[in-house]
């Protein structure tokens, strides 16, 4: 067992000098040329150029402006797909996913409940009913073993989110789904440009699912991009994104359950943006996966902290840097060496996220009056369970073990990380 002197007065949290004054520097990917490319759509006029209705010939409104469409093609070009279908947000691009699949009442979807929440959200806002199960310890990422118990005869659909930007075990999910007539949903948020053996997640499933938030690798304020290979359910996308229900007709479409279409739109701004950080893509994560190797490095002499380890032949991306900590190897608890370090001028979060299961949402079992969809006849004895307790690992990470950085990312430099481990080293003595 390691053990720590917390009460040493050279510590920040007695009083001593911190490690680190300066503040960090927020996730500044943009710069000149997105600054022209904004210029250029003011300049337009048309700052978006969406048709909520049918529209046959050139220049095809309804799939959105000439910046739009211009993003939806060189996403296509670098991911080596056949369709990219731009949203306003991963969260549209997630509920459109589920709708464009045909999902809903009496249909179950298993998802990860160590995720963001909009994952288990999306199946329930068409009545389908979300089942959660466990993760990997060492990823975050959803659990085979786990996936495959709570398969039920309803089971329709796998969520799979590549968490942290590790690529999900996808030779076995897709195994699962095969076996099962599953339908693969990849959320690949957090996770632009990883990769699954040699080839890019969101590319495996039926569809993958990126978003452009601010947060993430490449950004566009707001934003999101679905691709798929099926041409009905690229076109489904497209209904859902843009007032669908009234296209429908005049497109003489005849598939229309779930097409309810929203406005998920990304503006010809947003698109223009995220065109040019497309092109910072792969610079962005080389110098993410620079910093991510030179801290994992500098970790493994502590033991009771795991870096991250991804997943054997594949490329992760670390969206986030995932440190697990060891309570059994170590004298003080995950809350003092967290609030020791932090106190040194760094930024360390505990757990991630609340297990979903734990939400009043599905404690209570409500969204829609009535407790709908949980409690409509279709769904009756459905295989969601939300007891504290269903998805150990996903509590014990959550509770007890695991620590987030996000200083991992431009535009700090190797000077910043060697801040990280300073005031880790300083700590631990
Ligand atoms: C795994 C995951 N899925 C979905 C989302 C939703 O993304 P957006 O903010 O673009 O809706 C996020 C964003 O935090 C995420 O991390």
């Amino acid at each position: 067992m390691r053990q720590i002197d917390l009460s040493r007065p050279e510590l920040a949290l007695n009083g001593g000098t911190p490690v680190r004054r300066r503040p960090w520097a927020d996730n500044f990917t943009t710069g000149a040329e997105e600054k022209e490319a904004v210029m250029r759509v003011l300049d337009s006029g048309y700052l978006s150029k969406f048709e909520g209705s049918h529209t046959p010939d050139p220049p095809f409104s309804f799939y959105g402006g000439p910046e739009v469409q211009a993003l939806e093609s060189e996403w296509c070009e670098y991911y080596g797909c056949r369709h990219a279908i731009s949203m306003n947000s991963a969260t549209s691009g997630l509920f459109a996913s589920i709708g464009s699949l045909g999902l809903g009442l009496g249909d179950e979807v298993i998802v990860s409940p160590y995720t963001m929440t909009a994952c288990a959200l999306a199946p329930l806002i068409y009545g389908a009913i979300p089942v959660f199960a466990d993760v990997e310890e060492t990823t975050g990422c959803l659990d085979p073993d786990s996936i495959e118990r709570n398969i039920s005869s309803r089971t329709r659909a796998i969520l799979v989110v590549h968490q942290f930007g590790i690529p999900a075990d996808m030779d076995r999910i897709m195994a699962l789904a095969k076996k099962h007539d599953l339908k693969v949903v990849e959320d690949c948020a957090q996770a632009h440009s990883a990769e699954y053996q040699g080839t890019f997640v969101g590319m495996l499933g039926h569809i993958g699912v990126f978003s452009l938030n601010v947060n993430k690798s490449i950004q566009s304020g707001e934003g999101g991009v679905c691709i798929t290979a099926d041409d009905d359910v690229a076109y489904r996308l497209a209904l859902i994104r843009n007032h669908g229900e009234a296209v429908v007709g005049p497109a003489n479409y005849q598939n229309i359950t779930n097409i309810a279409g929203f406005n998920f739109r990304l503006t010809e701004l947003q698109a223009a943006i995220a065109r040019e950080q497309l092109k910072k893509l792969e610079g962005l994560n080389c110098h993410r996966l620079e910093l991510v190797e030179g801290l994992s490095g500098r970790l493994r002499d502590h033991a009771f902290l795991y870096p991250p380890t991804g997943r054997d032949g594949c490329k992760s991306t670390y969206y986030v840097y995932p440190i697990r900590f060891d309570p059994e190897k170590v004298d003080i608890t995950r809350e003092q060496f967290v609030s020791a370090v932090n106190a040194e001028g760094v930024k360390f979060y505990q757990g991630y996220v609340e297990p979903l299961y734990l939400q009043p949402l599905y404690q209570k079992q409500q969204l829609l009056k009535h407790g709908f969809p949980f409690a409509a006849p279709e769904n009756r004895d459905h295989n969601g369970r939300y007891d504290r307790g269903i998805c150990p690992v996903t509590e014990s990470l959550y509770f007890r073990k695991m620590i987030i950085n996000e200083h991992v990312r431009w535009p700090q430099s190797k000077q910043d990380i060697d801040d990280l481990v300073y005031a880790i080293e300083k700590v631990t003595g």
